[in-house]
């Protein structure tokens, strides 16, 4: 968090940055990463939106709860406008909740960051349930894995989804919900004119793409894309843009939950890090904020109208090497050939483990009241 922040810090402030923010997902991975780059970046005041579980008696809470509290804290500090709502975004009570303080405190936000990643889906409006898998499509996948706590390789094979599979895990991970938001904000007049809006999406190699980009979850980014060219139709009138931002494959909750991605993570690690062109959440959002979002220029795209901040990712060079450490890697050779400690640390970083600036047995009553949680 402090690490995240200090790096921001470092950089020159980005010019013509956003000025009010409303980040969806704000807690942990990308979310919080562009909270950060926002304030300390930008100066922007931040509203950020998440769901973690605050800290009970004799029971700590989830790590982004403690990154929320410690977000606010440093903004506070700095003199910049933050408060947070913890609840379930998906949820009609929360989308009233976070519009009627922007509205009060705010006026109008001009960036909405959409950076949701959830198991499942409450729907505001049937009631139903709603849980997403990680499956391929049409047929059986079968590839090597690692379980990354213990570094054993072996073989996985993930059934095809269902139909009935592929429809929830749009519903959870597709567009509906960022429409809904916006169209909800738009609604109460709270959208700047020129208000930009940016969801997070994910592309990735071959080798991973009858899990990831052909199977269930690219079905919801699929959906997720589109969405961006609805809502863009529906912010003209206030010359505003919704826009997808391809981000690179990192270590978040989210991710390490995807059998196979651990694996080429552990391994693009390793040749990214080789090539001094390694990158974290916060490099990323910063780089997208500077060199694609703000500039003079009109915002780079792909032939699917998508920001892409994978281009180091998806360097050529760098997909052979993963692709040939991929054909090598076992049990025996990935400690060498891949960067199983890097994967290792960033998901113990995740849960505020082996980060040197957390005192252990920090009051969490002084958490709770630096937080200003809404
Ligand atoms: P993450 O798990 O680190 O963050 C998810 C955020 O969503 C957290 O702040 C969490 O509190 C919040 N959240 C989840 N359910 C919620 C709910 N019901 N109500 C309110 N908040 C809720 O995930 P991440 O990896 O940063 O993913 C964010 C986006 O980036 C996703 O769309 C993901 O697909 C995309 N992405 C991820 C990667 C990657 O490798 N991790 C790569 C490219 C794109
Ligand atoms: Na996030």
């Amino acid at each position: 968090m402090i690490n995240q922040i200090n790096y921001i810090k470092s950089k020159k402030a980005i010019d013509g940055g956003p000025v009010k923010v409303l980040v969806i997902g704000a807690s942990t991975g990308f979310g919080l990463a562009s909270r950060i780059t926002s304030a300390f970046g930008s100066d922007a005041s931040t509203v950020g939106v998440y769901f973690e579980k605050p800290p009970a008696p004799g029971k700590p809470a989830s790590a982004g709860w403690y990154n929320t509290a410690a977000f606010e804290k440093q903004a506070h500090e700095a003199g910049l406008y933050a408060k947070s709502i913890n609840g379930d975004a998906f949820s009609d009570e929360i989308k009233e909740k976070t519009i009627a303080l922007i509205k009060k405190d705010l006026g109008q936000v001009d960036l909405v960051i959409y950076s949701l990643a959830s198991p499942r889906r409450n729907h505001p409006k049937t009631g139903v349930a709603h849980n997403s898998v990680i499956k391929p499509i049409g047929e059986v996948f079968t590839n090597k894995t690692v379980d990354f706590h213990t570094g054993v390789v072996s073989e996985i094979s993930i059934n095809p989804a269902t139909d009935e599979e592929i429809a929830n895990t749009v519903e959870v991970m597709g567009g509906e919900d960022w429409g809904m938001w916006i169209d909800e904000m738009k609604a109460a007049n709270i959208l700047a004119n020129g208000v930009v809006t940016v969801a997070y999406s994910y592309i990735g190699p071959a080798l991973t793409e009858k899990v990831y980009r052909k199977g269930t979850i690219g079905r919801a980014k699929d959906h997720l894309e589109a969405t961006a060219f609805e809502i863009s139709d529906k912010l003209k009138d206030i010359d505003g843009k919704a826009l997808i931002s391809v981000n690179k494959a990192l270590v978040t909750q989210a991710s390490s939950a995807i059998p196979v991605i651990p694996l080429y993570i552990s391994l693009l690690y390793k040749v990214m890090k080789e090539e001094g062109i390694h990158e974290g959440c916060i490099e990323q959002i910063q780089r997208l904020f500077e060199q694609r979002l703000y500039t003079d220029t009109t915002i780079p795209v792909d032939e699917k109208g998508r920001i892409r901040i994978d281009d180091l990712e998806m360097r050529p060079d760098v997909q052979a090497k993963v692709q040939a450490l991929w054909a090598e890697a076992d049990t025996d050779s990935l400690a060498s050939i891949g960067d199983l400690a890097g994967y290792r640390s960033d998901f113990m970083n995740l849960f505020g483990f082996e980060v040197p600036e957390v005192t252990y047995g920090t009051d969490v009553n002084e958490m709770v009241e630096v937080s200003g949680l809404v």
